[in-house]
């Protein structure tokens, strides 16, 4: 009888030639458990997902209430659902009064879609500005204003009229223009390995989409919920976009996205032709339910103010000379090496001893740390102690190597 794992690689569509090939029973917390009970401490939250850690009590039984009384009943957007009300309206509660109008996706990349759409329906305008190193998503139009051409050549064509920019570079500003539909930047970029802008290009690059009449989208699908240590990512640099977009945390681990805006912008969808934006499943009522209650959970329990002690605590107990670099914001932070193959062992060694953590896209070099927002000072300072000592083995291995 085959095994599960040679299920896995038989059936299910592979993407790379190397899969992690951890098989695990059960989550719970800051910890995953496989078939022997053994407990992986997760440090990157399914990426960026698990903001509360896994299996929180609260949003496990809201969705058990929410699928007790249905599930899937209508494409988005006609019938009055309880779960995407009661959400769309603490979101609102939450955000600038600006960003008053929540169209729930099935994605990020779907809210990506969407909202380029939204842009240049408004406008009527057709280009957009991107950023070099930026990562949006997997489908065509995210892929088009990815910043990194190694991904995306094999799919050309892709969308025309994308210019690429580089973050707190004010001279490229310029090239925003009457003729922008969007700008659009991770508040925060991630997949590029983590880089936080300068809150005076933030302010310069509100001001240019202001004045040219470009709508400024911020992607905040990895950033926000507490991550970097406000509750969007935003409010570091005292800017506010036109168009906000969230997935990844926002359903407390049910897949949902969202973008949002003013209500004005957002009525471009009604009329010529109506109908700008269709999903059947964007905003599922139990992804909502789940949502609301993570949401709830974040605020109710307070665990935003415990994010900048927590990076405290992983700058000052994760030292060692072969980290040339950590960058981020709050628990959303990049560890670089020298080289992606010293870091991919580093990584290797760390999941052999239950630590699980990864590399980005756009950065091999660097090692992604991101866990839950709950995780205790203990189990940080635990985790740190487990990356250095794996950092400790790989160096003198590699050492010995070259
Ligand atoms: C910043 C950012 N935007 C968009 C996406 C795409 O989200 P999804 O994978 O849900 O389509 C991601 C996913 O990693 C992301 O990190």
């Amino acid at each position: 009888m085959l095994t599960l794992r040679q299920l896995f690689l038989n059936n299910n569509a592979q993407t790379t030639h190397f899969p992690l090939l951890l098989e695990f029973e059960r989550a719970e917390g800051v910890y995953i458990y496989d078939e022997a009970g053994n407990a992986y401490t997760d440090l990157i939250s399914g990426i960026g997902v698990s903001n509360l850690g896994h299996s929180n009590p609260k949003v496990v039984n809201a969705v058990k209430d929410q699928v007790d009384k249905y599930m899937h009943l209508m494409v988005y957007g006609e019938y009055v659902q309880t779960p995407q009300v009661r959400f769309a309206e603490k979101l609102v509660s939450i955000l600038p009064k600006t960003l008053n109008s929540v169209y729930f996706t099935n994605s990020g990349a779907e809210a990506v879609e969407g909202a380029l759409k939204l842009a240049k329906r408004f406008t009527g305008r057709q280009q957009v500005v991107a950023f070099h190193g930026s990562y949006h998503g997997s489908t065509h139009g995210a892929l088009s204003i990815m910043g990194n051409e190694e991904y995306k050549q094999a799919y050309r064509p892709l969308l025309p009229g994308i210019n690429f920019i580089s973050l707190n570079n004010l001279p490229d500003l310029e090239l925003i223009t009457e003729q922008t539909a969007c700008v659009i930047l991770e508040t925060v970029q991630g997949e590029a390995g983590i880089r936080v802008p300068n809150a005076a290009y933030m302010q310069a690059l509100r001001n240019r989409c202001t004045q040219v009449g470009a709508l400024l989208i911020l992607d905040e699908i990895q950033a926000a919920f507490g991550r970097t240590g406000k509750l969007f990512a935003f409010e570091h640099f005292d800017i506010v976009p036109d168009i906000l977009l969230l997935a990844k945390a926002l359903g407390g681990g049910m897949p949902v996205g969202a973008f949002v805006a003013q209500v004005d912008v957002m009525s471009a969808f009604k009329e010529n032709p109506i109908l700008g934006h269709i999903t059947t499943f964007g905003g599922h009522p139990v992804c909502c339910a789940a949502g609301l209650a993570a949401l709830e959970v974040l605020l109710d329990e307070n665990l935003i103010p415990g994010v900048t002690e927590k990076e405290a605590i992983i700058r000052q107990h994760l030292v060692h000379p072969a980290i040339k670099e950590i960058r981020g914001k709050g628990l959303m932070l990049a560890v670089e090496f020298e080289s992606f193959e010293l870091n991919k062992k580093i990584i290797d060694r760390c999941i052999a001893n239950h630590i699980i953590t990864d590399w980005f896209l756009h950065c091999s070099n660097s090692m992604r740390l991101a866990p839950p927002l709950t995780i205790t000072n203990t189990q940080l300072m635990e985790a740190c102690l487990i990356i250095t000592e794996a950092i400790e083995f790989e160096t003198r291995a590699f050492a010995n190597l070259s």
